[in-house]
């Protein structure tokens, strides 16, 4: 098995960009969603990069089912809209509902006429502000009558968002769900399988949450968003094959990155590697940083960055702390990947994390620059073309 080095790793990245850029089509999806903050304006987003902008996130309320939008939540959404309205060159703007805190989505879905409630107000609400679409961030169905549901939910919505537009004269609104980065949910009492017929049959397509394999919940060092695991079967390939295995159409597929790291303060300094031990996630936010602080970190403290062949990911280290995160390199290189299996696209998480020159975004637009870091390369027990070959004959 060959071993890759870095030069080899880059230039395989710079071949796939260029497969991705020569047959991207019209319907490629590039999608990033904003977080409804004050600390990055939605008119900082450059859409130059970017089909698709989500906002996040509207919720329902507990007892009456619709969506809340109060007076505050009422102006920005109305400056977000407007922000996007005459931007060129345009972009689809989608009214994404959920999030990660806890909301009654299954209490709402379980029952025939309070889902009829729910899509109702979600319809009334992105038409009155303009949006074009509607995407459900559900984290996430708990069992297997939640997921009959979520199938039954995708029917009824559908069939709402059709009647809708036939009957306003307008575009129908695109629907999307963000969903776990497998098909399967196989780690609780309760193992589910999200509803691949439903899906296939009535969504845009889903955005699938590659990434949070590893975090501050973890004891040891890991990739975040690795897209191999040579131990485990948790990572963005995995993911992305369970998927397509269980017979979702690679075209309702869209890959997820995260724009930011997990970070942890290793046990011992001198064990720095994949699957080192940590004593506590540290620095950043709850062992959580945007890209653009690992960035400043990685100057600031001279730390050595490491790209790692076997996960492909890169991970930097300065004394104690370690940082797992992605770059302009491995998103090349996963872009490659969903390009490879003929998804419909990316998006990422989140709109403010990437650096203020947009250097993670614009990886397809931009030659690779690796002049400000210096870099070295583990040798690989597998060789990234033996994966691909093998990927392309397993499905
Ligand atoms: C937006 O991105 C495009 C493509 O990378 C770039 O040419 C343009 O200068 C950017 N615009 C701004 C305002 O940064
Ligand atoms: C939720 O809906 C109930 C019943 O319609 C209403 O009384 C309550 O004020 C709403 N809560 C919020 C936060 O809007
Ligand atoms: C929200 O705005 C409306 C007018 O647009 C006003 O009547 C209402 O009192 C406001 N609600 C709150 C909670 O400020
Ligand atoms: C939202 O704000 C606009 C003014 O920007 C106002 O006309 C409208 O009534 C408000 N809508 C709600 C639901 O408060
Ligand atoms: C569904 O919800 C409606 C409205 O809340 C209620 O009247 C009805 O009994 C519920 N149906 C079932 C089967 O729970
Ligand atoms: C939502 O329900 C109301 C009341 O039944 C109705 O007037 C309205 O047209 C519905 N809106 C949509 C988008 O279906
Ligand atoms: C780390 O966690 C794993 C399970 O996730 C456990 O098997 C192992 O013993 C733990 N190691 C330490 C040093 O606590
Ligand atoms: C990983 O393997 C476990 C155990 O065989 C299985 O239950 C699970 O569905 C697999 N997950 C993926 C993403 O393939």
């Amino acid at each position: 098995m060959a071993n890759l080095n870095l030069m080899q790793l880059l230039s395989l990245a710079l071949v796939l960009t260029a497969s991705m850029n020569a047959t991207a089509s019209a319907t490629a999806v590039k999608a990033i969603y904003w977080i409804d903050q004050p600390l990055f304006p939605a008119s900082s987003i450059n859409t130059s990069l970017f089909t698709h902008v989500y906002y996040a996130f509207l919720a329902p309320n507990a007892t009456s089912f619709k969506l809340c939008v109060s007076n505050s939540t009422n102006i920005t959404l109305t400056n977000f809209i407007t922000t996007f309205r005459s931007r060129i060159p345009t972009v689809t703007t989608i009214l994404s509902i959920g999030g990660s805190n806890a909301t009654p989505f299954s209490l709402i879905f379980s029952n025939i006429t309070t889902r009829a409630t729910f899509i109702n107000s979600t319809i009334s609400v992105a038409r009155a502000y303009g949006f074009d679409g509607v995407d459900l961030d559900w984290e996430f169905p708990q069992n297997s009558d939640d997921t009959n549901n979520l199938g039954s939910l995708f029917q009824e919505w559908r069939i709402a968002i059709t009647a809708d537009a036939a009957i306003t004269g307008k575009p129908r609104l695109v629907l999307t769900a963000a969903v776990y980065f497998a098909v399967y949910f196989s780690v609780s009492d309760t193992p589910w399988t999200y509803p691949v017929t439903s899906i296939n049959q009535n969504v845009d397509w889903v955005n699938v949450m590659s990434y949070n394999f590893h975090g501050s919940w973890n004891n040891d060092t890991g990739a975040p968003s690795g897209l191999f695991n040579p131990t485990r079967n948790i990572s963005v390939v995995d993911g992305l094959k369970s998927w397509i295995g269980a017979g979702v159409k690679p075209e309702k597929l869209v890959m997820g990155m995260p724009l930011y790291g997990m970070t942890w303060q290793l046990q011992d300094p001198n064990v720095n590697g994949i699957g080192a031990p940590v004593v506590r996630p540290d620095p950043g936010s709850n062992g959580a940083m945007a890209y653009f602080q690992v960035v400043d970190f990685n100057k600031q403290r001279n730390a050595k960055v490491v790209y790692d062949v076997d996960t492909m990911s890169v991970y930097s280290y300065s004394g104690s702390y370690w940082i797992g995160y992605d770059d302009p390199i491995t998103v090349t290189a996963k872009v490659g990947y969903a390009q490879a299996l003929s998804l419909r696209g990316y998006f990422f998480w989140a709109a403010g994390y990437d650096t203020n020159n947009w250097k993670i975004s614009t990886q397809e637009t931009k030659q690779i620059d690796h002049s400000e870091q210096e870099y070295a390369c583990k040798s690989a027990s597998n060789s990234v073309l033996d994966w691909k070959w093998q990927i392309k004959v397993e499905l």
